[in-house]
This record gives structure tokens, sequence and C-alpha cells, in this order.
């Protein structure tokens, strides 16, 4: 239950807390992949954890620990389909996940690892979705956490994780070298770091590549996944491979890879047809979450897509806001702009698939503050006794400015 491997470079050993990178590459480790007999196969229990619980590495199940993570919808975008004539689009709703990110499903997994190493304490690594998700769990599960994160970071980026308590440390100096002092600290003060490719993380990840098989009734022909550290990827195509290798579906869908141009380390090293992902030395774009200038899972993210003929794309920032609107006016789907990208992706790819496309929405849009630009804002303001007369000049102003046909 505890063996690992590197899918890389194929080194094998075994789990151990804060030493999550192959010694040999310096890729993450991952769980080996489950060897699992097809007639044993249920899928009975409450929570994706449990239905799935004979592909995770975990003894039991403690359903105290969870927040009710995973499940979320697969909606297919009929709007969508018909504004841009073309059949088969889907989305994976995870950001209807209790912290309005995917990053619950790995926090899950993690959290019942840490019940079984009775381990009390947990920490991370981020600002953003991670961060939240990680103090949630925490005070569900009375854990300690500790959050470092960059100086400088505005309270206001920090509210959805300030509110559970953890206890947050500003750190001045180099965000990338935190990651890897991050191991040291756990170490020696008996935390357990969950960064972004966690392997604990990554096994909660690939729970949602088995949903999108069961919703679908088989495996989608594209999938659009954003990334950043690399580590969502990774663990929704070992969830493919897992099911490819049990013999539940026939082969895993054509990954598509999405950056953001503005930080596209990933992308570049396969453009210049390199096999090691160099770091980007200046981030210019708005999307924070997918930001990692030095993808610690790079390496393997582009060896899995060269390998199976997969693709990566980057999407300009003005690219992501238009999907984003398309995805609100369209579909009433509030996505960050991060998760948006998949969108923005599909659309300059759409002529050449053919098939059934999935858009994993990563997070959900209420995680950025301000309404992002080129919405319309149309605030009206009225008292009970004039609700007739605003009512009648909205109706005139949306037929002379034609916004009602459009919609
Ligand atoms: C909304 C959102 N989408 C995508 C990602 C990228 O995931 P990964 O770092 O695992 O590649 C993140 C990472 O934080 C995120 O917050
Ligand atoms: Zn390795």
């Amino acid at each position: 239950m505890n063996k690992m491997k590197c899918l890389y470079c194929y080194h094998e050993d075994v789990f151990q807390p804060n030493e999550i990178l192959c010694p040999v590459c310096h890729q993450p480790l991952l769980f080996d992949l489950i060897q699992f007999n097809k007639a044993s196969f249920s899928y009975d229990g409450e929570i994706a954890l449990q239905k799935y619980r004979q592909f995770l590495p975990l003894p039991a199940i403690n359903l105290e620990l969870s927040l009710k993570e995973g499940g979320t919808p697969l909606l297919r975008l009929f709007s969508l389909e018909k504004f841009l004539n073309k059949a088969g689009l889907f989305a994976k709703l995870e950001m209807a996940n209790p912290t309005l990110s995917f990053k619950d499903r790995g926090t899950a997994v993690v959290v019942q690892k840490l019940a079984e190493m009775k381990i009390k304490k947990i920490g991370t690594v981020s600002t953003g979705n991670m961060a939240s998700s990680t103090a949630a769990y925490a005070a569900r599960c009375g854990l300690q956490a500790f959050l470092l994160v960059k100086k400088g970071t505005s309270t206001g980026a920090l509210i959805s994780s300030a509110v559970f308590e953890p206890v947050i440390i500003e750190v001045d100096g180099d965000y990338g070298q935190l990651f890897y002092k991050s191991y040291q600290l756990g170490k020696k003060y008996g935390l357990y770091f969950a960064n972004s490719v966690d392997p604990l993380r990554l096994e909660g990840y690939k729970l949602t590549s088995f949903e999108i098989c069961q919703q679908l009734g088989h495996q989608p022909n594209f999938i659009f996944v954003p990334v950043s550290s690399g580590g969502h990827l990774v663990g929704l195509y070992k969830g493919f491979l897992e099911l490819k290798q049990a013999g539940l579906i026939q082969a895993c869908p054509t990954f598509i890879g999405v950056q953001a141009e503005g930080c596209s380390p990933i992308v570049q090293a396969l453009e210049r047809g390199e096999d090691k992902v160099g770091k980007v030395e200046s981030i210019n774009t708005l999307a924070h979450s997918i930001s990692n200038a030095d993808p610690p899972a790079g390496n393997l993210v582009l060896k899995i897509i060269e390998e199976n003929k997969g693709q990566l794309v980057s999407v300009s920032d003005e690219e992501m806001l238009e999907a984003q609107k398309l995805l609100a006016v369209k579909e009433g789907l509030f996505a960050q702009p991060e998760a948006s990208t998949t969108l923005a992706a599909y659309l300059k790819l759409k002529e050449t698939l053919d098939g059934q496309s999935v858009l994993v929405l990563t997070g959900h849009g209420l995680k950025a503050s301000e309404l992002p630009a080129g919405h319309h804002q149309k605030h009206y303001e009225s008292r009970l006794d004039q609700i007739d007369d605003i009512f009648e000049q909205i109706i005139i102003d949306r037929q002379t400015t034609g916004t009602e046909d459009s919609l």
C-alpha cells in the first residue's frame, strides 16, 4: 500500500512524509498503480473516497474527516454547443467542491492518511486555493495548519484561508525555494507538508477521472486541464491509466494542458523540442493560481503529453477573460480565469477536435474579488413604488442596445 514509483525514471521507493520527490530525477513520486480485479470492484459509498476505496492507498475511510468533497456534476454545455455549432462539450465542475476548488479532493486524502499516521500538523506553501482547502480540512479534522505565504500577500487574498484560523507565516525570499525548504521544516517540526504535487493529493485528483468516466459511461476523447505545478494533470492521468489497466476503459483520453501565456514554462519547453522544463524568469499574467515559474512536475507533464500525443496550449489573459465571460453568460457558470483557460484553449482547437471534450473547471470565480474586466455590470436601484418604471426603462434599454436578441 505504501509502494511508490516514479513515472518519469521508474525508480521505486516507499512512502515517507516530506520525501515526495524522486531521489534520482527529482520529479514527484506517485503511489504505485493499484493492481486490481475488475470483478471485485464496487461503487457503493456516500463519498468519492468510499466509492473508489479499492483504488486508494488508505486502509479505511473515516467520514468524520470529510467535507463531502467530490461527486461533482458533469454538465453538458448545451448553450455553448449551439453558440459554437459544435457538439460534445462538457464541463466537470470541480469548483463545486466544499472550498470551491479541486484542491479539496487532494486534501481529503491527505487528512485520512495523517489520521492513520497520527500526525497532527499539516502545512502548505500556497496563498490560493490549496491554502484555503488545507486550512478548512485542518479545522474539520482538529489539525493545526501552517500556511507559508509570500511576503506582501494581501489580507483580501487570504480571507478564504484566514477564516479557518490557521497559522499564517509571510516569508520574504524566493517562493520557489520555499517549496523545497518546507519539507525540511516538515521533518524538523513533525508537520506533513501537503504541497501541490503531493502523492496523496494526486490520489484524490485521480478520482475525478473515475467520476468523468462513470458519468459519461465511457472515457471522453479530450480532456482540458489548466496546468501550473502539474500535480493535477498528473493525478488525472494516473486515474485514467488505472482504469485502463483494470480493463474498465479502452484508452486514455487525449490530454490538453493549458497554461497562461504570461507564465508557460511547459508549453515553451515543448515548442522548443526540449525534454526538460526551464524556469520562467518573469511572470506576467492575472492568472496567479497557474503561474508556477518552476513547476515541480513539469518534466513529467511534458513526458505524459509527448508519449500520449497530447497537446499543451497557452492562452492570453484576454482570451481567458473572454472564455470566463462566455461560461458565465451562456451557461451560468462562474469559473476562475485560471479554470476558464480550458474553454479558451477549446475555442482555439475546436476545429481539430472530433468527439467529446471535457473542460475541468478547477476553481470558482468568487475566489477573485473583482468583477473581471470586459463584463457588463448593470446595476439599478429602485424604490418599491417605482419598480414598474425602472423595469420599463430596462426593457427599453435592452431592446435599443440589442442586448436582448443576443441572449
Ligand atoms: C483554479 C486552479 N486551477 C488550476 C491549478 C493548477 O493546478 P496544478 O498546480 O496542480 O497544476 C490551480 C493550482 O493552484 C488552481 O488553483
Ligand atoms: Zn525519477
